[in-house]
């Protein structure tokens, strides 16, 4: 039947790229125009279904994933939700292992979907739960397929595939650099690879937490962390450090003057875009600046105890 989609999953990707107006006011008529894939209208709202999608196909495709098997899965959160989501829709058992200082509601969240959820040292951050699904799946290397969303070509292919080539057709090619948080990395490496592709002008811009511990949730600070096997810095154009102050206040700024509720990261990706764009407006030069939000707001927001303790 047409206009009906086969499952949830179908409804991955394809998301809007909306035109920031009021937080660059000061850029008017200076050439440089912003825009933001707003990842927030995925299904499980974040950019991570579409990492989480392609590497469950891949995997049930190759066989490294059984239908009716089981998946494990370190998260800073997002992740988590999308795979658990697809399980759910796709009938894969989701076993996710996250730190026990993540917020209540993203647990109650991946437990509504039916995901096992398996808690690590809130003091060893996302590292501490690489770790101990490493420990998990060589203790029972046959129970689990791990994705290992950090260096499985899946989470950058679904961003080559899909990301990449919407904001080259939403922007009608006249796209000009492209500014985004990095966190396992596949979101940058892989738009980075498709937008390169289309035209090598096109410059590539990391954000990147200033300081090792930050509370810019799912970004990474990668002089102080385990490098993701599909991050390659040298392929990056230019790398920006912004303050988990400036990330928070943008993220403010967004929902109260574009009416976007999103999460801190996004806050950190326009902080930079919008440094992009100034620098841009400072030499007279025009462009087409894009950023990306990975997810919204009310991932951050404190939740109600469930009705029945999990
Ligand atoms: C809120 C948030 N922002 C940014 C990112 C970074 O995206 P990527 O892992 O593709 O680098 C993530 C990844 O988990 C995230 O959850």
């Amino acid at each position: 039947m047409s206009g009906v989609l086969d499952s949830i999953a179908s409804a991955v990707g394809g998301t809007p790229l909306v035109r920031i107006r009021n937080v660059g006011r000061h850029l008017a008529g200076a050439g440089v125009r912003l825009h933001a894939k707003l990842e927030l209208f995925n299904p499980g709202g974040s950019v991570k279904d579409r990492a989480a999608l392609q590497m469950i196909r891949d995997a049930l495709a190759d066989g490294r994933l059984k239908p009716g098997g089981a998946l494990i899965d370190s998260t800073s959160g997002n992740t988590g939700v999308a795979y658990a989501m697809l399980g759910a829709a796709l009938g894969v058992q989701v076993h996710l292992v996250m730190p026990s200082n993540v917020t209540p509601a993203r647990k109650h969240v991946v437990r509504a979907y039916g995901a096992v959820l398996h808690e690590s040292d809130p003091m060893e951050g996302s590292d501490g739960a690489i770790r101990q699904v490493r420990a998990m799946v060589a203790e029972h290397p046959d129970r689990y397929f791990y994705p290992d969303q950090y260096s499985n070509p899946s989470n950058p292919l679904a961003h080559y595939l899909g990301t990449g080539q919407e904001i080259w057709e939403q922007t009608g090619g006249e796209v000009t650099h492209f500014v985004c948080g990095i966190g396992t990395s596949g979101t940058i490496m892989g738009t980075r690879r498709r937008l390169k592709e289309l035209s090598k002008e096109i410059q590539v811009v990391a954000v990147e937490p200033e300081e090792p511990m930050h509370g810019l949730e799912g970004l990474k600070h990668m002089p102080t962390s385990i490098v993701p096997a599909i991050y390659d810095e040298a392929a990056l154009d230019e790398k920006l450090s912004i303050s988990t102050d400036q990330g928070w206040d943008m993220a403010e700024r967004l929902c109260a003057e574009e009416g976007l509720p999103v999460g801190h990261s996004s806050g950190a990706a326009m902080a930079g875009a919008l440094e992009v764009a100034e620098r841009l407006a400072s030499r007279g030069e025009r462009g087409v600046v894009v950023t990306l939000f990975p997810d919204r707001a009310d991932r951050y927001f404190a939740a109600p105890p469930p009705r029945r303790p999990a």
